[in-house]
């Protein structure tokens, strides 16, 4: 069985210097040094070619022959804004526009032409008119228009629209019988039964639409043509336009 460890021996005594070791490697840079003294004030570049003129300066010789290209510079300020150019050639047309609005109402016109007039009365002139042909009632008493012929006793309508048409006569000595006659149509017809020295009077009225060239008279029939005329006694055939058809009569 192994016993306690043993004291501490006494040191040994110093041993003999070793040789030198192996070179050590670099160092790492010491610090910067101090600012060193200001240098004596060198010659000027006068002083110097003085001194070349005076055969002082050495040989002289030619630069080399060109630089080279030095880098691209910094891009400048933005220039000035120019002057005002010339103006440029008339363009063609545009397209046509929209209509515009509808403009305001105009000043009312001038009054239109006179309303068309057709009115005529016409007297008989002869006692006992022919009988199946139109009456002539050859003495005017009112003429307003050339529609009355009283050469023929027909009225010609000129201006289409509505008409009066009315008689009134004096029947003496005979029975009378009398028919308005209107585009070879009667129209109306009137009796009056007369005899012997009575006088009588006989009328009638209406209202016919004619169309421009329709023709209107009186006739009396065979044996009923008492229509009687005298300085005492008048028989009247009269017409007249009422209004016009179609036509706007400004007032
Ligand atoms: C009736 O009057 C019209 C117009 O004024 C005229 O043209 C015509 O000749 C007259 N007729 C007669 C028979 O006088």
């Amino acid at each position: 069985e192994a016993g306690p460890p043993g004291l501490p021996g006494t040191p040994a005594p110093q041993g003999p210097k070793g040789d030198a070791g192996a070179k050590g490697n670099k160092g790492n840079y010491g610090f910067p040094g101090l600012k060193g003294q200001k240098g004596a004030k060198g010659d000027t570049c006068e002083q110097r070619d003085q001194g070349r003129q005076r055969g002082q300066g050495g040989p002289r010789r030619a630069g080399s022959a060109r630089g080279m290209a030095g880098k691209q510079g910094d891009k400048g300020e933005q220039g000035r804004k120019g002057s005002k150019g010339e103006p440029g050639p008339t363009g063609t047309a545009g397209p046509k526009g929209d209509p515009g609005p509808k403009g305001g109402r105009g000043a009312p016109g001038r009054k239109g032409s006179r309303a068309p007039r057709s009115a005529f009365s016409a007297g008989l002139t002869r006692p006992f008119p022919p009988p199946h042909v139109p009456i002539r009632f050859d003495r005017l008493w009112f003429n307003e228009s050339a529609d009355y012929d009283p050469n023929t006793g027909k009225f010609r309508c000129g201006v289409p629209g509505a008409y009066v048409f009315s008689y009134h006569v004096t029947v003496r000595g005979r029975p009378a019988r009398l028919s308005l006659v209107a585009s070879g149509r009667r129209v109306a017809k009137a009796r009056d039964t007369l005899y012997g020295q009575d006088i009588d009077q006989a009328s009638f009225l209406t209202i016919l639409r004619l169309r421009a060239g329709d023709q209107v008279w009186l006739e009396v029939a065979k044996d009923w043509n008492g229509l009687y005329a005298g300085a005492e006694d008048d028989s009247v055939f009269t017409g007249f336009l009422l209004y016009p058809d179609g036509v706007e009569v400004l007032l």
